[in-house]
């Protein structure tokens, strides 16, 4: 069965006929063609799926598609600035080598974002707790805090 459906996607309205039972990320790499969002566990393990919806970051893989409708959707394609221009946290996780295969790396950058827009200013237990969710089999996580860090001194001094 399909229900259609009306959301905000990384700043653009969409409207979707999709089946009940499909999750988030079925129809975020399928229809709507954004392969940044990575499928790992399928499960909520591992965190490769993290997407935001409405300022929360959530695992797209547990994430019923249908309950978007009327929230905003924000996607690593979402971060891009005018021009495709990489965002701050992009930038930094690059600078930090909290990038080796990648293969993590769009939902630790989502993760990333949801904690930096709520608490710019957080502590390493701040960043560790909240990229808990979030397994990398490459850095080590000490790249990754190190990426966080510089992500949120360059957000605050561009303000
Ligand atoms: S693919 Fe969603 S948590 Fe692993
Ligand atoms: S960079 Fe390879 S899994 Fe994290």
């Amino acid at each position: 069965m399909k229900k259609e459906i009306n959301f905000v996607l990384n700043d653009s309205e969409v409207t979707i006929a999709v089946e009940t039972h499909k999750r988030l990320i079925d129809i975020l790499r399928g229809p709507l063609n954004l392969h940044g969002t990575r499928e790992g566990c399928g499960e909520g393990e591992c965190g490769a799926c993290t997407v935001i919806v409405d300022s929360r970051a959530v695992n797209s893989c547990l994430y019923p598609a249908i309950e978007v409708e009327g929230k905003k959707v924000i996607t690593i394609e979402g971060l891009l600035n005018r021009g495709n221009q990489l965002s701050a946290i992009q930038k930094a996780f690059v600078e930090k080598g909290g990038i080796q295969c990648g293969f993590c790396t769009p939902g630790m950058i989502m993760s990333t974002k949801a904690l930096l827009d709520s608490n710019p200013n957080p502590t390493d237990e701040e960043i560790r707790n909240t990229l808990v969710g979030n397994l990398c089999r490459c850095t080590g996580y000490v790249q990754i805090i190190d990426s966080v860090k510089l992500a949120a001194n360059t957000l605050k001094k561009s303000k």
